[in-house]
């Protein structure tokens, strides 16, 4: 079961925009205290000045974070781990894509870093305070593009850089960290699963420059009748929340449904090879 109404607490990442701005805003609407990492003040405060409008709900809170940046994510875990006592509900939601190769502070690969590390370390960083808060469930906002991991070249230093490609290798990483960890977490009290939210309206790589192929593209393909994201965020809130679910782990969700996921993150060996190397890359092994 779901803590009751007064004592839930929930971290939503990438939460001044599109999906993350919808699922804050429908978690505010029904009583949660609710945690909004962004990346730039300004656009965070004016989410937040935007949800607080719609809901009335003042039990908000800001926190400023660089996803891309190690230090950044650990600076925000020990702002959370201080502002808040209890963790019931972590939706890794923030992503995004790059037009060209970019090295994040930390020498690795953009999309990899904060695709995927991103939600690795910060998951990590929280997770003895969401299994004291049990039942609590982490949910990572994964996609559906059917691709496999290069193990030989994750950093992109031996292929020209092809922006769909990292975008989706890193995505991929979402379902390999979510088997291998619902496989750690194993009668812990703390759920994880993987939900693709279908293709919505967004703004998803603009701020970092790939806005005009990425979009344009899906525009093209999909015409303008591309749900939105409060639409979208409906099949993020019911893994999140619904009651049904209590104890459902290690599983991959479209629109209230498992999906399967693509053949190498069924591969257990792989799940756990991937995540040998995060380990490495947030320096914890
Ligand atoms: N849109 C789709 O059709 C679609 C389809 C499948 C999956 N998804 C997934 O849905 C999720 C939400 O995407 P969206 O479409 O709602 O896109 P969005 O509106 O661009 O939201 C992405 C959020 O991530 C934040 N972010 C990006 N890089 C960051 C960094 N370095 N540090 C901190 N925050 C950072 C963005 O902040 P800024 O506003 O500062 O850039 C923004 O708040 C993503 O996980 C995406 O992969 C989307």
């Amino acid at each position: 079961m779901m803590p009751n109404l007064t004592e839930r607490t929930a971290l939503v990442t990438g939460a001044n925009s599109g999906l993350g701005k919808a699922i804050a805003r429908a978690l505010a609407d029904e009583g949660w205290r609710v945690g909004l990492v962004v990346r730039d003040r300004a656009r965070g405060e004016s989410a937040l000045a935007d949800i607080r409008a719609l809901t009335g709900h003042e039990d908000l809170h800001l926190f400023v974070a660089d996803l891309a940046d190690q230090s950044s994510i650990r600076e925000l875990a020990g702002q959370i781990l201080a502002r808040f006592d209890r963790l019931h509900l972590l939706i890794n939601n923030a992503a995004t894509a790059y037009p060209a190769r970019r090295l994040s502070p930390d020498g690795i690969e953009c999309a990899l870093a904060v695709n995927h590390l991103a939600p690795f370390l910060l998951t990590h960083l929280l997770l003895e305070q969401l299994k004291s808060s049990a039942p609590a469930r982490i949910v990572n906002v994964g996609t559906r593009i059917d691709t496999a991991m290069d193990f030989t070249d994750l950093n992109w230093e031996r292929r020209p850089y092809r922006m769909m490609q990292a975008y989706g290798q890193s995505k991929l990483g979402n379902l390999h960290f979510t088997f291998e960890l619902a496989r750690k977490l194993h009668e812990s009290g703390v759920t994880v699963n993987c939900v693709f939210p279908g293709i919505f309206k967004s703004n998803l790589g603009g701020t970092d420059g790939a806005q005009g192929f990425f979009w344009a593209l899906i525009k093209i393909l999909l015409g303008w009748a591309l749900p939105t994201p409060e639409q979208a965020a409906r099949r993020i809130l019911y893994v999140a929340t619904a009651a049904e679910l209590d104890g459902v782990s290690g599983k991959y969700f479209g629109d209230r449904r498992t999906l399967r996921a693509p053949a190498q993150a069924r591969d257990p060996d792989v799940n756990q090879r991937l995540w040998e190397i995060s380990e490495t890359l947030i320096g914890a092994s």
